[in-house]
């Protein structure tokens, strides 16, 4: 146990209560890990929920209160029809979450043996997604003269690794993405932010274990020790997109134990079960 586990024993630690009712929400990604999460929060605080996934098992195991909705971000026609569907099934559209990404494994080499599928792929989704999704719900948001756009980025959009020369770069553009569309449409009654967040607990991180060096290294080299679990993602993204935050647009908030803050320069804290000399 450590002295903040025991603080938290001891003192209380306030909560959280997010009324989301009559919201509607469109999560891209929402079957796995940090999309699950958010969807499944926005539910819980009332809003109506429409997960845009590829994933139609995914789509049957969904929290309750949750739509599932086949769509691949990839394909400009089914980003517009996901939100058509949206807005004229639920009578508009307050909250996009832009989520679906990739990482294959293939894509954790340097750019010059990069296969240019694998690099086309990462574009298609979690850019070109990104934007496409975008594109439709700003044209309704617009004509609302409310919503919020919500980016997930990551760690790595902000500073990089060795070997991750696609989905880094891609990531960073997701964050510019949030500035312009924010910048663009601010006028309209629209924010749009992104969310950073350092290494989750997701199938998306699991399956990448052995490139970032193992669980237990990953993990320690976040400042408090640990990675971070899907729900403390969601919990920013409902503030983000919430009234609490109606003076914040434009801008990214990393959700990351700590990482971001620790230069490369620093000493790396020593691993928890190392033998000492
Ligand atoms: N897990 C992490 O440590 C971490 C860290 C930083 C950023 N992120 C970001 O968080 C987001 C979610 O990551 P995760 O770890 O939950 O991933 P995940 O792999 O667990 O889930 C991704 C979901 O996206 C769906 N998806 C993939 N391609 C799609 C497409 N073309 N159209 C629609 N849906 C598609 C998948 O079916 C899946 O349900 C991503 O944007 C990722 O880059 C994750």
């Amino acid at each position: 146990m450590n002295s903040n586990s025991e603080a938290s024993e001891t003192r209380p630690s306030g909560g959280i209560i997010f009324d989301n009712g009559g919201r509607v929400v469109i999560v891209t990604g929402g079957c796995s890990g940090i999309g699950k999460a958010i969807c499944e929060n926005f539910a819980r605080s009332g809003a109506t929920v429409v997960c845009a996934d590829v994933d139609t098992a995914g789509g049957r195991n969904l929290p309750e209160g949750v739509e599932f909705f086949k769509c691949d971000t990839s394909r400009k026609e089914d980003c517009d029809t996901v939100v058509d569907w949206t807005v004229e099934r639920f009578g508009g559209l307050d909250v996009l979450v832009n989520n679906a990404a990739v990482q294959p494994k293939e894509s954790y080499r340097p750019i010059h043996e990069l296969p240019a599928a694998v690099w086309d792929r990462v574009v298609a989704v979690n850019l070109s997604g990104y934007t496409f999704m975008a594109m439709s719900a700003l044209r309704h948001m617009q004509q609302q003269r409310s919503g919020v756009v919500v980016n997930i980025s990551s760690g790595q959009g902000h500073r990089t690794a060795r070997q991750v020369g696609t989905y880094g770069p891609v990531k960073a553009a997701n964050i510019m993405q949030a500035r312009q569309w924010a910048v663009e449409y601010a006028r309209d009654g629209i924010r749009v932010v992104s969310v950073s967040p350092g290494a989750i607990d997701t199938p998306l991180v699991r399956a990448s274990l052995a490139q970032q060096g193992g669980g237990e290294a990953l993990a320690n080299r976040h400042p408090v020790g640990r990675i971070g679990q899907p729900e403390e993602v969601a919990s920013a993204v409902l503030w983000i997109s919430g009234p609490g935050a109606s003076f914040v647009t434009g801008t990214d908030l990393e959700v990351d134990g700590g990482l971001g803050a620790l230069g490369s320069f620093a000493d790396p804290y020593p691993m928890p079960n190392a033998a000492t000399s």
